[in-house]
């Protein structure tokens, strides 16, 4: 499939976005995560719910909104009959259950074809059903920086109301939303222990990401820049082939943001797997309905088809 380039490139001053994350915005100065992000929509479009875990400072943010969201809605703009429409959320600290029925009355808005935006109710199921009625098709729910909303739980009314409210959804008879759930590397476990006792097995589905290899990392320096020598009124910049693989540098490992702020540059991974990973994955590929979590970091490049 082509890629569609409907909306106009955002404009940039520079080719790079430092340390903020790409949002839906960027997704045209977005490279390097191609097979990433076909493997996560085919997940979402397969399954009602996925799991993404990464270490902090790997691209989740970036890959879930310029790569996934950004590519589900041009998809969804140039295929009105089957539409996915999708939402990121990720503010987990106010009444998550509203900020998210809110964030899904905002992103259906461009697609219920003129008609006036339905009224979602209270209760994420059957927002879910009212919103994709509306837009004619699905909703792809994408809960980023899910870590965050531990530090919340309890001041929700009740409390874990969110939790309550999202495997409700999930488990519904006919889901009219698929999740996914992306989270930090060491919180992993605690999102189990929370979903235990409300019939949600999150680790079902689950996809793990990788950092950035250097032949990647590489395309993905050249990309940026020619997106922006083609802006107009700019001055065309390049980069010395020397410095630019001294900026590409193997990840400490556990280091987290921390060491992200004083080394912003993309880095490639040499990191084999680690056992629990791996071990995870092989339970996964051994069910023959769940062969979809293959695992991002598995995969080179390009190996799958660009959805
Ligand atoms: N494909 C990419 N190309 C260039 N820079 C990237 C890419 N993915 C992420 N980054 C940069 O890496 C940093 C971490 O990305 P982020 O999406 O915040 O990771 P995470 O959500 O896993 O913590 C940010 O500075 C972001 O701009
Ligand atoms: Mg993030």
């Amino acid at each position: 499939m082509t890629e569609s380039r409907t909306a106009a490139v955002e404009h940039r001053d520079s080719p790079f976005l430092g340390l903020d994350y790409y949002d839906e915005r960027f997704g045209d100065w977005f490279f390097g995560r191609e097979a990433e992000r076909g493997q996560i929509i085919t997940n979402l479009q397969a399954a009602p719910l996925t799991l993404l875990h990464a270490e902090s400072g790997v691209g989740k943010s970036s890959l879930l909104r310029a790569g996934v969201a950004w590519r589900l809605r041009a998809l969804a703009r140039d295929h009105p009959d089957a539409r996915d429409v999708p939402v990121v959320f990720s503010a987990w600290k106010a009444d998550p259950v509203s900020g998210l029925i809110a964030a899904i009355a905002e992103a259906i808005e461009p697609f219920v074809n003129g008609r006036p935006p339905p009224s979602l109710g209270e209760r994420l199921a059957e927002a879910t059903a009212t919103a994709s009625e509306a837009v004619g098709g699905s909703l792809v729910v994408i809960l980023d920086q899910f870590e965050e909303y531990f530090l919340y739980t309890t001041s929700e009314s009740p409390p874990e109301r969110f939790a309550d409210e999202l495997a409700r959804a999930i488990t519904a008879d006919a889901p009219a939303a698929s999740f996914l759930i992306a989270i930090r590397e060491d919180a992993y476990a605690a999102l189990g222990d929370l979903f235990k006792s409300r019939n949600v097995n999150v680790y079902d589905n689950f996809l793990s990401v990788d950092y950035l290899d250097v032949l990647t990392a590489r395309a993905m320096i050249y990309g940026s820049i020619d997106v922006y020598n083609n802006q107009s009124g700019v001055e065309r910049v390049s980069i010395d082939p020397a410095g630019r693989d001294r900026r590409i540098r193997p990840p400490r490992h556990g280091s987290g943001r921390q060491d992200r702020r004083r080394d912003p540059a993309p880095r490639a991974s040499h990191r084999s797997w680690r056992g629990q990973d791996r071990q995870r994955h092989e339970d996964a590929r051994r069910r023959p309905d769940r062969q979809i979590g293959a695992g991002c970091s598995r995969r080179g490049p390009g190996a799958l088809p660009t959805v």
